[in-house]
């Protein structure tokens, strides 16, 4: 969408829509307040209010937007509030939005600039590649907005920065709504090679082939009982150098995760095509750092596999060999993103990073333990764990840390292999981090299980819409941004 960052005032700036955000705490602006009955809009968190102003001033429509307490206010404010605003213009079927907010902001205008074009781009967000026959209204799309602010310098470059996020954060999105049958692991790979090409990444893509002489052994073991083979996918962005950090980005692919031999009840298997949501953070977020230019070094590794049943597939009691050496007691075939991604982090080790930092929808118990409004966040490090949940604060992507204590790793401790993959209901989350982090070594390690934000059935945020969240590509962006 074509996004412009105007100086002036929307009141008096004709328009077919224009969206005023306005705090709790400030009164409305007069040719305003005489539109409405006071009582009818109070400025709280979520508000919404449409007028039709019939001349008294210049919009054709007028959408007030509660921003709720001024001194609470934030980026993720204005990302909530420009994407109500792209929303109803959708509904409406206005072709340009204006928006803006009364009184003053105590955001950077870069950072402003940012989370408006951020608000817009996800708000505008719909996945309709499946639906057929969709009506005008349904379909309608929203060509141009502009954001009035009071200070149009140093804007410019925070919308450039907005868009490129949340097109990382849609191609994720699109990644991880694709129905298993279609994004299957031989996809995801030829996903990263297009990307490659797209933004200039060095891609290569492991095949069968390649993993059996090489010797992953737990990539090989999950995506034995699928007719789709397993992939391990290196996305390669910049190059090692000194004064120049290396990060590694690791992302769990399970393109469907149906449990395996330990089946999954109908329920919980309704939504495991999202079970890449790991991986698809890391291709949104390679693809964003490509397009900003970031200054550093990082390498995305993906472990893609589709966990299956079948006459082939890997059963409780088998014992894996890792890419690593160390073995895997299998006890419930379902806890395999561990298992895809104990290869990918040992083989992350490699690049000798500064940060390997991981993200996989790996654990119910994520879910139970801080629902869809936090990732859980485990570190090895706690300088790295610190940076995330700064990064989680400005990103609007917030991140909760759990314990790594050694108690925790000697639950996952087999008595007939080095490990086995459960570790029983207790600390379930804690547990699973544990076992990724025996594959790290000493290199600084952050875990973040996106189970509970990846996926939403009843959109909480006005940014989000139904399916794949794209959650994690902001987070890691304001990370490396500030790396
Ligand atoms: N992919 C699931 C975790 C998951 C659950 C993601 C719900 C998104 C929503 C993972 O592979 C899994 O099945 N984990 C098991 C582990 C258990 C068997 C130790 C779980 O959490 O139940
Ligand atoms: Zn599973
Ligand atoms: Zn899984």
């Amino acid at each position: 969408m074509e996004i412009k960052v105007e100086e002036g005032d929307i009141l008096t700036t004709p328009s077919e829509l224009a969206v005023l955000g306005c705090f709790e705490d400030a009164p409305l602006p007069a040719a305003v307040a005489a539109l409405l009955e006071p009582a009818d809009f109070s400025g709280k968190a979520g508000q919404t209010l449409l007028l039709y102003p019939r001349g008294a001033v210049a919009p054709k429509r007028l959408l007030l937007v509660g921003l709720g307490k001024r001194e609470k206010a934030s980026a993720e404010t204005i990302r909530r509030e420009s994407a109500t605003a792209v929303k109803e213009a959708q509904k409406l079927m206005v072709e340009a939005v204006t928006i803006g907010v009364h009184g003053d902001l105590s955001l950077e205008p870069e950072a402003a600039a940012q989370a408006f074009a951020e608000g817009i781009e996800l708000g505008a967000y719909r996945y309709q590649r499946y639906q057929t026959g969709l009506d005008a209204s349904k379909s309608f799309e929203v060509k141009k907005s502009t954001v009035f602010t009071k200070t149009g310098a140093r804007t410019a470059a925070g919308v450039n920065a907005g868009q490129a996020i949340a097109r990382g954060v849609n191609f994720a999105r699109d990644l991880v709504n694709g129905p298993g049958y279609a994004m299957h692991p031989p996809q995801l790979g030829e996903e990263a090679l297009a990307l490659g090409k797209r933004v200039g990444l060095k891609v290569t893509v492991f095949d069968m082939a390649q993993l059996t002489e090489q010797g992953f052994g737990g990539i090989l073991a999950v995506g034995k009982g699928s007719e789709h083979e397993p992939r391990f996918i290196i996305m390669e962005y910049g190059q090692a150098k000194p004064g120049t950090p290396t990060v590694c980005l690791v992302g769990k692919g399970l393109t469907f995760d149906s449990g395996g031999l330990s089946l999954k009840p109908p329920e919980a298997m309704e939504t495991m095509k999202s079970d890449m949501g790991g991986a698809a953070a890391v291709f949104g977020a390679m693809q964003a750092l490509a397009e900003l230019k970031l200054p550093l070094h990082v390498v995305g590794l993906v472990s893609s596999a589709e966990n299956m049943p079948s006459s082939n597939a890997y059963r409780p009691g088998d014992i894996i060999k890792t890419l690593s050496g160390k073995t895997i007691e299998v006890l419930n075939t379902d806890a395999e993103g561990r298992i895809i991604l104990a290869d990918a982090l040992f083989y992350a080790q490699r690049y000798k990073p500064d940060a390997i930092v991981e993200l996989a929808t790996l654990t119910g118990a994520v879910i139970i333990a801080l629902g869809s409004h936090a990732t859980g966040l485990m570190s090895t490090d706690q300088a790295l764990a610190d940076r995330l949940s700064q990064a989680g604060e400005t990103s609007g992507e917030r991140v909760w840390q759990l314990p790594l204590w050694d108690e925790y790793a000697a639950m996952i401790k087999s008595q007939i292999a080095d490990l086995k993959n459960i570790g029983g209901r207790a600390a379930g989350t804690i547990t699973a981090g544990a076992f990724l982090a025996e594959f790290t070594g000493d290199y600084p390690f952050a875990h973040l299980d996106i189970a509970g934000t990846a996926w939403v059935d009843r959109p909480a945020k006005p940014y989000d819409t139904n399916g794949g969240t794209g959650i994690g590509v902001r987070l890691l962006i304001e990370f490396l941004r500030n790396y």
